[in-house]
């Protein structure tokens, strides 16, 4: 068995790949002189793990032709970031359902798929071979451990993320919570103040996904607002469009980390481990 990896996967599949004692399988990538991408690998065995974020149309591009090129093995396909995932249904007429066109498109050619924290789990009915996800909750939960803060509250920004929330916190004994949020924009969020009360000591807030950091930019403000002592981030899948950074840190943020599903400098645990678990059931 080999890893073959796309280049925004890189540390993640060679993470993946010391997990399964497997090695990582040579590629090279290049451009055409219009722009178009060129890719080879080396040597194969007789199964390929081949993992690659979805987060952008070139990553895209460069799953499917890493897809295509193991083909003489039997390909088993792992999707770290599952990027389109939230536009699960066409909410306006004439939309598409991008999930389920990155779905089906990275059906073809491979047996089976993992991929991390869907955005939602109906996702998963639209690949058309066996595909499950892993949660990250448990790997946040001993990240939160590793800060050594006393007795914090694992808050969901939302409603969604309360369940999330919930098991991140039982790998503690903390407590958890979750608030009522409102989308008002692609980068604005109306965030409830917390019903159970004011917390003063430290809270942890927790999503799945950190794209522009509206959501727990708005989020830490109020809780900081209200007392909270310091106030803290951990997402699986780090996003961190535009300007996100700066927004968390004005917002007073304190550690702000992701896993390696999407490689970042705030990338500071692993989704290795529970791919790797994932594929061997
Ligand atoms: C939405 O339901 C997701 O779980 C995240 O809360 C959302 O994607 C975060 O987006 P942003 O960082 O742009 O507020």
């Amino acid at each position: 068995m080999k890893v073959a990896c796309t280049g925004r996967s890189r540390a993640l599949g060679a993470r993946i790949a010391e997990h399964l004692g497997a090695v990582l399988a040579e590629t090279r990538t290049s451009r055409f002189p219009d722009g178009e991408i060129y890719l080879q690998t080396g040597p194969l065995d007789e199964t390929t793990i081949v993992v690659g974020s979805l987060l952008s149309g070139d990553s895209l591009v460069e799953l499917l032709l890493l897809i295509d090129a193991c083909q003489r093995s039997e390909v088993i396909l792992v999707v770290p970031y599952l990027g389109y995932a939230r536009q699960d249904r066409a909410f306006k007429p004439g939309e598409p359902v991008s999930a389920r066109a990155m779905a089906r498109a990275l059906s073809t050619g491979v047996s089976r798929v993992v991929t991390v924290n869907v955005h939602k789990e109906t996702v998963l009915s639209h690949f058309t071979v066996p595909a499950s996800q892993v949660n990250l909750a448990p790997e946040v939960g001993d990240f939160v451990g590793e800060l050594g803060l006393e007795k914090p509250l694992i808050l969901a920004p939302d409603r969604g993320a309360a369940p999330f929330a919930a098991t991140v916190a039982s790998r503690g004994g903390w407590e958890s919570d979750y608030l009522e949020k409102t989308r008002i924009s692609g980068e604005e969020v109306r965030v409830e103040p917390r019903k159970g009360g004011a917390w003063t000591g430290d809270v942890v807030l927790v999503d799945d996904i950190i794209s522009t950091g509206g959501t727990i930019a708005t989020a830490a403000r109020m809780l900081r607002a209200q007392g909270a002592r310091g106030v803290h981030a951990v997402c699986v899948h780090g996003l961190f469009a535009g300007t996100a950074l700066t927004l968390l840190r004005s917002a007073g943020i304190g550690q702000i980390a992701a896993s390696d599903t999407i490689e970042s400098p705030e990338s500071r645990y692993s989704a290795a481990g529970a791919i790797t678990r994932a594929l061997s059931r």
